[in-house]
């Protein structure tokens, strides 16, 4: 399997604290049966900006050499959904963003409240520019998660849903859990991540919603959300649509 989100760069968010917090995050995560991760620090967010993307790297490349042969790490980022952030996305590739394994893909959060910008216009403009942006689990999003219409629009403007393990499993509570289950009946969810944060409560685990998948909505679904998709970002490929 291939986790998308998952908080692993230590020291610049509330994921890993220290470098031996984020190898034992990794190790977890192999021992679940994932091979290949991306590290996504929060970006433009109130507490944890990481603007500094030099700083990310070098704590990346520090990180990977430590994890050797456990995981294939790739770098990327959380990046908060702000009026800023159109204007960000045009400097890439210099600037400070990280795109998803250096890929056409940006992990983006959409704010808790709903406030700044509608989500749907800046999915609009990032796809109109040949970005595909990954809303992180927007079933966490209580405005979103309350307005499954919404959801539905910003998938046809060419928004991509990740799911978080843990509201597929119910761990998170029944509104997510139910999000989830709306989002898999419409074939509305395109990838499966943990959004680790720690070995504990917020572990780098997704056999648990594999199997929640597979049990309702076959193995070919789990396969593709947690396996096939993400793997299509890290090839920086188009993912394949629903074909079932
Ligand atoms: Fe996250």
């Amino acid at each position: 399997m291939v986790d998308l989100h998952a908080h692993l760069l230590p020291g610049v968010d509330d994921g890993a604290g220290a470098l031996e917090d984020a190898l034992r995050m990794c190790q977890l995560a192999a021992a679940d049966g994932v091979t290949a991760a991306v590290a996504t620090p929060h970006q433009r967010h109130e507490w944890w900006p990481n603007a500094d993307r030099d700083d990310l790297v070098a704590r990346f490349e520090s990180l990977l050499s430590a994890v050797g042969a456990t995981l294939a790490l790739s770098l990327g980022a959380e990046i908060r959904m702000d009026s800023e952030l159109l204007a960000e996305v045009d400097l890439l590739p210099d600037g400070s963003l990280l795109p998803l394994a250096q890929s056409r893909y940006l992990l983006l959060e959409v704010p808790p409240t709903r406030v700044g910008p509608d989500p749907r216009a800046i999915v609009h403009e990032l796809a109109i520019a040949g970005w595909r942006p990954v809303l992180a689990h927007p079933e966490r999003v209580p405005w979103l998660a309350e307005e499954p219409g919404s959801l539905v629009e910003l998938v046809e403007r060419g928004a991509l849903l990740q799911l978080t393990a843990m509201s597929v499993t119910g761990a998170f509570g029944r509104r997510a859990r139910e999000c989830c289950t709306f989002l898999l009946d419409n074939d509305l969810a395109h990838f499966v991540a943990s959004d680790a944060h720690d070995v504990s409560k917020r572990p780098p685990v997704l056999s648990d919603a594999f199997r929640v998948i597979a049990e309702g909505w076959g193995e070919a679904r789990a396969r593709r959300l947690t396996e096939d998709n993400p793997r299509a970002v890290l090839e920086d490929r188009a993912i394949q649509k629903d074909v079932a």
